[in-house]
């Protein structure tokens, strides 16, 4: 019997699905290539998937920019294919985990469209923001309502033709709702039981700080333009939002959990989110900030668990996902050591999974693979890249399919001879999942053998952690029989004592080589 719910050290596994697996040969993945993979995802070993939004969509921002929240878009599959996976996922032991987008639709939805076709001040409006323009100081020319900018680049309003502006914290494509409006609320209770009844185990919530703008909508002036507790971002009304949420969740059966996607200002402001009635957890992104420093981790760590401690939430740990350069490549310098980044991933994967909590994985860090830095502008689609004319390459790096296997291109991710719609690069030949199965000294291989030994030991793992006293450059710490030992520095040193169970890297005598981790047990 485990005796915690299970999200609380569960291992969570991000599948971006346009990239995960093609099935039917569009290019591009789907519900059913998932479903045709789950066998490498149980051998893997993770607890749960967390999909990324298959809703109808223009596909704008990746999908982040939902048409319809209660249906699949064409190009990933059907509800059928959809039910067919949480069955699938269900009887290889494994949850589910679906997105959900409450900040801001598409403005291909039926109430985008409808406030569209309404003149200002219709009540069709009132389920975005809508506001009129302000004069400019200087010119007296008509400007946006203040001057919030969008995430992606550029103003955050656009101008309708009838005078009135429309806010979008992303894209233009993504007006944001109004949740002042009841309708508006009474809408997202409604999808969130729609996937509930559906059989999902939780949902991540995506900007789940955003929601509720203050209503002065005052200008940010001279203040950062990134603040996160500021006027767009985490207002006291989103947690009657949550409340309300986690009372639907509570009312089904089989710990259904969700988890939001929160950046504030100090971790502390984080746990607003986590109190009991709200939220089972946040994402706590400081370690995939982190540099590759022992102090730089040992800080984080100690003010992640400090700030969930008082309310006893879970921490949640991550290092890569659809909107951060692969840590492979943030761990590569200097550039001039061959191998450095794997070798450091390798490392910094014993360090997440031995800490108390859950851990975020997402999809091709368990093949190990680096930051795609040499996609053709005209491949890319992210809006960052479009939206700041080239200026930033936002988040297509990250996103190219998988490589299953094959020595080349669509690496069994299409139906062969299929364009994925990302290009592969050929030099991941070697990095396919089916060239690394049979390698013991792979990336794969490392992964299931570190996830397959924490599963083994987590019951009796407590939660909290002892920190040991450790050298320069390293960090040592302890929860009940499991030591962990990081070497972020390049020269050997000497673990903790105790029996190895895993290293990242062949210890060097008894000592622990540079940028290398070992899990031992015992003195
Ligand atoms: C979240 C998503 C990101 C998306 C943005 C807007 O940050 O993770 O991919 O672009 O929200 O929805």
């Amino acid at each position: 019997m485990r005796r915690i719910p299970w999200w609380r050290d569960a291992v969570v596994y991000e599948v971006y699905v346009r990239s995960f697996a093609d099935s039917d040969g569009n290019g591009e993945g789907d519900l059913q290539g998932i479903r045709s993979r789950l066998g490498h995802l149980r051998d893997l070993g993770v607890d749960a998937l967390w999909l990324t939004p298959f809703y109808p969509s223009p596909l704008a921002d990746g999908g982040y920019d939902v048409a319809d929240y209660r249906d699949v878009d064409p190009r990933f599959g059907t509800l059928h294919d959809f039910d067919a996976l949480v069955s699938d996922a269900h009887d290889h032991g494994i949850r589910l985990i679906v997105d959900i987008v409450p900040n801001h639709s598409s403005d291909r939805h039926r109430w985008f469209r409808e406030a569209l076709a309404a003149p200002p001040g219709a009540p069709a409006r009132s389920r975005y923001v809508f506001r009129p323009g302000k004069p400019g100081e200087r010119s007296g020319e008509e400007g946006p309502p203040n001057d919030w900018p969008s995430a992606f680049g550029g103003p955050a309003w656009t101008r309708l033709d009838d005078g009135e502006w429309y806010l979008h914290l992303y894209a233009p494509e993504q007006p944001d709702f109004n949740w002042r409006d009841p309708e508006v609320r009474h809408e997202f209770e409604d999808v969130l039981r729609f996937w509930l009844d559906r059989g999902v185990d939780g949902f991540r919530i995506d900007v789940a700080a955003g929601l509720f703008k203050d209503e002065s909508f005052h200008d940010l002036g001279g203040q950062n333009r990134r603040v996160l507790n500021g006027p767009m971002y985490s207002r006291p009304e989103v947690h009657e939002v949550y409340r309300k949420w986690r009372q639907i969740l509570d009312e089904y059966d089989g710990e259904r959990m969700a988890i939001g996607e929160v950046w504030t200002d100090g971790p502390e402001d984080l746990a607003l989110y986590l109190r009991p009635d709200e939220l089972h957890q946040v994402f706590q992104f400081d370690l995939q900030l982190a540099p590759w420093s022992a102090t730089a981790f040992r800080d984080v760590i100690v003010a992640a668990l400090k700030a969930v401690a008082p309310i006893g939430a879970a921490p949640t740990w991550v290092l890569s996902s659809h909107d951060s350069i692969r840590h492979v490549t943030r761990y590569e310098q200097p550039v001039s050591v061959p191998g450095i980044g794997l070798a450091r991933a390798r490392a910094a994967l014993l360090m997440l999974l031995a800490l108390p909590g859950s851990a975020y994985l997402y999809q091709g860090e368990e093949l190990g693979l680096p930051e795609v830095t040499d996609l053709p502008g005209e491949a890319r689609q992210d809006p960052i890249w479009k939206r700041t004319n080239g200026e930033l390459a936002g988040r297509d790096g990250c996103r190219v399919p998988l490589p299953w296997s094959g020595s080349a291109e669509p690496f069994g991710f299409s139906p062969d001879r299929v364009r994925p719609w990302l290009p592969m690069p050929e030099r991941w030949a070697p990095l396919t999942a089916e060239a690394q199965a049979a390698d013991p000294s792979s990336m794969l291989t490392w992964y299931r053998d570190a996830l397959g030994l924490r599963r083994r030991l987590r019951d009796d793992l407590p939660d909290d952690l002892e920190w040991l006293d450790s050298p320069d450059t390293t960090l040592f710490f302890s929860r009940g029989p499991l030591t962990c030992a990081l070497n972020c520095g390049e020269n050997p040193v000497r673990p903790p004592a105790g029996t190895p169970l895993l290293t990242s890297t062949p210890l060097y005598g008894d000592l622990l080589p540079g940028n290398a981790a070992a899990w031992l047990t015992g003195p």
